[in-house]
């Protein structure tokens, strides 16, 4: 192992360029994080991937989304990802851009330091509805993939508002919530079929409680919040998009 690839891991293992702004985690967002640290991400991750490619290959997938980011036409901007995850995005976004990350998963935080050593001071372990950042600070903030289960979706989108200037995107896209339901088991009357292929696949038995028993209306939700947003439709409709120019 070269010596980069070993400072690389040493940065990550330690934390160092990760800042601590997390407090007590509690109902979904104590799953989420549980899950995303775990073991069944890594093997959740493959079909989450082949989920995109079926949505036109996951480049495509990712930029139905990324776009409306990309919509600000800046060179030089400074945003923020909301659920950053191992930095998935980060490729897809030009260069110049000074991008920032929060996450409540620990684990995730450290991969993404080490894929991309240059973010180092950027991430904070913290959650979307606690960004710890002051108002105004970013041009534009999107959360990719992980806002369906968010503790508190209303506090999470008013925080997105507030740390960005005003008339800076903000984005939110995640697959369509109940998407179990169209499983066979759900079909025939047998949800815990559902239950045991969702957990074949590495989701943990909490998450998927989590999933089947998720019964919050987000379009309305995202519609009241941010009103003004629009709606797109994306991953051959398995998937949503809202974007909102910020008007607080
Ligand atoms: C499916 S992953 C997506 C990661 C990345 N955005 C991507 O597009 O690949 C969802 C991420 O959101 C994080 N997450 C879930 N709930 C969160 C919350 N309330 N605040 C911040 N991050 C959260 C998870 O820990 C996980 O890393």
């Amino acid at each position: 192992m070269g010596e980069e690839a070993t400072a690389m891991q040493d940065t990550a293992a330690s934390g160092a360029g990760i800042r601590d702004a997390i407090g007590p985690l509690i109902g979904r967002n104590r799953i989420a994080a549980d899950f995303y640290d775990g073991p069944g991400w890594p093997r959740f991750r493959r079909w989450e991937q082949g989920f995109l490619m079926f949505g036109g290959g996951v480049r495509h997938a990712r930029m139905e989304i990324v776009r409306h980011v990309l919509d600000i036409r800046k060179t030089n901007a400074m945003g923020l990802e909301v659920g950053i995850g191992d930095g998935e995005n980060l490729a897809l976004l030009p260069r110049g851009w000074e991008v920032h990350g929060v996450d409540v998963a620990r684990t995730r935080l450290e991969v993404c330091l080490a894929r991309y050593p240059s973010i180092s001071g950027r991430l904070a372990w913290a959650e979307g509805e606690a960004l710890p950042y002051e108002d105004a600070t970013f041009d534009a903030c999107w959360s990719i993939g992980g806002f369906n289960y968010f503790r508190d979706h209303e506090a999470a989108l008013r925080e997105m508002q507030r740390v960005t200037r005003r008339g800076g995107p903000l984005v939110v896209a995640d697959e369509v919530p109940g998407l179990h339901r169209a499983g066979i088991g759900h079909l025939i009357g047998l949800p815990w079929i559902d239950a045991y292929w969702l957990r074949a696949l590495g989701l943990d038995r909490a998450f998927v409680e989590m999933v089947l028993s998720f019964d919050v209306d987000l379009d309305g939700l995202v519609a009241r919040v941010w009103p003004g947003a629009r709606r797109y439709r994306i991953w051959r409709g398995m998937g949503y998009c809202w974007v909102s120019r910020n008007e607080y």
